[in-house]
């Protein structure tokens, strides 16, 4: 499904995926498995916590923009957003996505009031993912989706995020055996 990019775009997250590891990056699975949710679900505004060097939002750009939507995304290392805002020119997508600098709690504390997300992804500190989830709920719309990466790879670190959202009454919230483990839930109400 890569082959439906532009040719600058293929070759970007081809050169990306070669040193993966390095920048923690999600897998190609489960970056197809967001950009599809995205673009079938006719979301238009998402939140990413965890750019890195911006692999998963150059795909979630992707689906956002042909959505005619728009992202944001945070990080606090300089080093990896300076290098994602780059990767995000070159495939086209800096003009949808912005990139938050900055600690992703501090960051989710400050968002205005009004400001609503229909889609958010997760994938930084995983101990903190249970403070990003009480943070973005109040931001994430009725119908929305939320995830997180890492969840049976980390499943010690995510234990009281997967708790929460289980129990939580507003979300119906499953785990995908996709790799690394992805939590998956839509806020019902
Ligand atoms: C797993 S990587 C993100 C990979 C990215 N989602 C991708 O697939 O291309 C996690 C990123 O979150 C950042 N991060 C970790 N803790 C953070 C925090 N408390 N605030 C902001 N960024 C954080 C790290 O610097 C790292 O770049």
């Amino acid at each position: 499904m890569i082959e439906k990019f532009d040719a600058v775009t293929q070759d970007t997250l081809l050169n990306l995926e070669k040193t993966q590891r390095n920048f923690w990056n999600i897998s190609r699975q489960t970056a197809e498995f967001l950009h599809n949710t995205i673009i079938n679900e006719g979301f238009i505004s998402g939140i990413e916590v965890g750019t890195s060097n911006g692999y998963s939002g150059v795909w979630l750009g992707k689906a956002f923009k042909s959505n005619n939507g728009k992202m944001r995304t945070i990080e606090f290392y300089e080093k990896r957003y300076s290098i994602a805002q780059a990767n995000f020119e070159k495939c086209g997508v800096a003009d949808i996505i912005t990139i938050c600098p900055g600690e992703a709690i501090k960051v989710l504390e400050y968002l205005p009031e009004d400001l609503k997300f229909d889609f958010a992804f997760v994938d930084a500190n995983k101990r903190e993912s249970v403070d990003y989830f009480r943070l973005i709920h109040p931001h994430l719309k009725p119908g929305g989706i939320y995830t997180c990466d890492n969840v049976l790879s980390h499943k010690e670190k995510v234990q009281t995020y997967i708790d929460a959202i289980s129990r939580h009454p507003d979300y119906i919230h499953t785990v995908l055996d996709l790799p690394a483990g992805l939590s998956y839930a839509r806020k019902i109400r």
